[in-house]
C-alpha cells in the first residue's frame, strides 16, 4: 500500500529496475579501474578468492540489511534509520548511520566525478587515435599532462555532474530508471565484447591462471584486509546508496533475492573487467601490479600496439563512462532526496543544489592532482604528527576519510543496529522469512559477530592499528 512516504519520491516499477539501478550503482571504477590493479598488486588469484569470499560473507548480509532499513523506512537515509530505530523503541542517535553514509557518499562523489572526468576524456583522446603508435613515454605524458591541468579536469568534472544533475533531475522513475536500464545493458554488452578481444590477444589462458589458480604465497594481511575493504566499497556499503535505493523498492520483492543478484553481476562484472584487462596488458609485457595507472596508461600503450586499438579502446573507456555515471547518480540521489524531504525542494532545484556542493568540494581534488599536491596538514601547520591523514594532500586524505574510515565504520553500524537493535520480528518480517529458518538465522549471526569483528579489524588497520599479528597474520 503506498503510503504518502513513498508518494513523496516514487519507486522502482519492477524489481528488475532495482537490481539495475543497484548493480548501476555498484558496477563503477571499483569494478572496471580498482579492483583490476589491486588484484593485480596482490598477487592475483588469492586476493580474488578472498574478495569473493568477503562478497558472499559480508557484503551480501550487510547489503541486505540496508536495502532493508529502507525499504521499511521509505525516507532518505537518515529518516529511513530513524523511523526503524522509532519502531524499535531506540534512540533517534541510530540515525546518525545514515547522516555518515550520506556524508560518506558526498565525499565520494566528490572525487569520483573527477575520476569519472579523466575516462570522459580519454574517449575522447582515444578516439583521436592518440594511442595509435604511440610511445610509452608519450602516453604516459597524455596522462600526466591531464592531471596538471586544472582548466581539463575542471571541465570534465563539470560535465560528469552536470549529466548527472540533469538525470537525477528528472525523478525516479524518468530519470534513474530509464538512464540505467538503458546504460546497464549497454556495459554489458560492450564488456563482453572487450573480453572476447582480449580471447584474441593470444594472452588470455595466461590471464585467466593469473585471476583463478591461487598461490596463497603472494597473499598478506594486508591484502586480506584490502579485499574485505574492497568487498563493502564495490558493493557501495554504507554510503546511504542503498538504503536510498531500498526506499524505492516496492513491498513483496524478495530483499535477499535481489541483494544476491546484485552482488552476483557485479562480481560478474569485477571479473570480467580482469578477463578483458590482463590478457591485453599480458600480451603486450605490461607488469600486472602497475598500480592506479594500469587502465590509463599501460592499457592505452597496450591499445596504441593493437589492431583496432584505437577503437577498441574508445569502446573501453565508453563502456568505463558508463559505469562511473550509473555510479554517480545513485551517490547523488540520497542528498536530492533529502532536500526534497525536507526543504521541499523541488526535485530539479535539489539537483542543481546538490550538484553545485559536489562540484564544487570536488575542486579540491582536482587542485591536489597539480598546484597542491604537496600540501598537507602537516606542511600546512609545520606540525610533525604521524597519523598517515595528516601527511596527504586534499584529496588522498578524502579519499582515506569516506573511503577507510567512513565507510568501515558505517558498515560496522549497520551490522550492529540491524541485528543488536531491530527486532528479530520486524528485520524477518521485511526479509520474507521466518526467524527460525535457516537462511535468516545465518544472516542474523553474521551481522551480529562475524561481520563487526572483521569489519572492526579492517577499520583498526586504517588507522594503523596492527591487530594482524594477534590474529597470526603478517601485515
Ligand atoms: N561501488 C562503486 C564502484 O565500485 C563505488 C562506490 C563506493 C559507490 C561507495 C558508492 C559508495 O565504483
Amino acid at each position: 500500500m503506498p503510503d504518502n512516504r513513498v508518494a513523496i519520491h516514487g519507486q522502482w516499477t519492477s524489481r528488475w529496475a532495482f537490481i539495475l539501478a543497484a548493480t548501476g550503482s555498484a558496477v563503477g571504477l571499483g569494478n572496471i579501474w580498482k579492483f583490476p590493479y589491486i588484484a593485480g598488486e596482490n598477487g592475483g588469484s588469492a586476493f580474488v578468492l578472498i574478495y569473493l569470499f568477503f562478497i558472499a560473507l559480508i557484503g551480501i548480509p550487510v547489503l541486505m540489511g540496508e536495502v532493508l532499513i529502507g525499504r521499511r523506512g521509505h525516507l532518505s537515509p537518515a529518516a529511513s534509520v530513524a523511523a526503524v530505530a522509532r519502531e524499535a523503541g531506540a534512540s533517534k542517535l541510530w540515525s546518525g548511520i545514515g547522516w555518515l553514509g550520506l556524508s560518506a557518499g558526498f565525499l565520494v562523489l566528490s572525487f569520483y566525478a573527477v575520476i569519472a572526468g579523466w575516462a570522459l576524456s580519454y574517449v575522447f583522446v582515444s578516439a583521436k587515435g592518440s594511442f595509435s603508435g604511440a610511445s610509452p613515454e608519450a602516453i604516459g605524458n597524455i596522462f600526466t599532462a591531464l592531471l596538471a591541468s586544472p582548466w581539463q579536469l575542471i571541465f570534465w568534472q563539470s560535465m560528469i555532474v552536470g549529466i548527472t544533475v540533469l538525470i537525477v533531475a528528472k525523478g525516479v522513475q524518468k530519470g534513474l530508471e530509464k538512464t540505467v536500464t538503458l546504460l546497464m545493458p549497454g556495459l554489458f554488452l560492450l564488456l563482453l565484447l572487450m573480453v572476447g578481444y582480449a580471447m584474441t590477444t593470444g594472452s588470455f589462458m595466461q590471464a585467466v591462471e593469473f585471476l583463478f589458480t591461487p598461490d596463497f604465497s603472494k597473499l598478506t594481511g594486508a591484502g586480506i584486509l584490502e579485499a574485505l575493504g574492497h568487498a563493502c566499497f564495490t558493493l557501495s556499503l554504507a554510503s546511504g546508496v542503498m538504503i536510498m535505493y531500498g526506499a524505492y523498492l516496492p513491498e513483496g520483492v524478495s530483499i535477499a533475492r535481489t541483494s544476491i543478484a546484485v552482488a552476483f553481476i557485479d562480481t560478474l562484472v569485477a571479473l570480467l573487467a580482469g578477463l578483458a584487462i590482463f590478457p591485453i596488458v599480458f600480451a603486450n609485457g605490461i607488469a600486472a601490479g602497475e598500480g592506479p595507472g594500469l587502465i590509463f596508461v599501460s592499457l592505452p600503450i597496450a591499445f596504441g600496439q593493437m589492431p583496432f586499438g584505437t577503437f577498441i579502446g574508445t569502446l573501453f573507456f565508453i563502456m568505463l563512462v558508463f559505469a562511473a555515471f550509473t555510479t554517480s547518480i545513485s551517490l547523488i540521489e540520497a542528498v536530492v532526496a533529502l532536500l526534497i524531504e525536507k526543504r521541499g525542494t523541488s526535485r530539479p532545484k535539489a539537483a542543481f543544489i546538490a550538484g553545485f556542493a559536489v562540484w564544487f568540494a570536488g575542486l579540491g581534488t582536482v587542485m591536489s592532482l597539480g598546484a597542491w599536491e604537496k600540501i598537507t596538514f602537516n606542511s600546512l601547520t609545520g606540525l610533525d604528527l604521524k597519523f598517515v591523514l595528516f601527511n596527504q594532500n586534499f584529496f588522498d586524505a578524502t579519499a582515506f576519510i569516506a573511503t577507510n574510515l567512513m565507510l568501515p565504520l558505517g558498515a560496522f553500524l549497520l551490522a550492529v543496529f540491524c541485528a543488536w537493535v531491530m527486532r528479530d520480528r520486524d528485520t524477518a518480517q521485511e526479509l520474507g522469512m521466518s526467524e527460525t529458518s535457516l537462511v535468516y538465522i545465518s544472516w542474523h549471526w553474521t551481522m551480529r559477530i562475524v561481520a563487526p569483528i572483521l569489519i572492526v579489524i579492517v577499520l583498526l588497520h586504517a588507522v594503523g592499528i596492527d591487530v594482524l599479528p594477534l590474529i597470526g597474520l603478517s601485515s
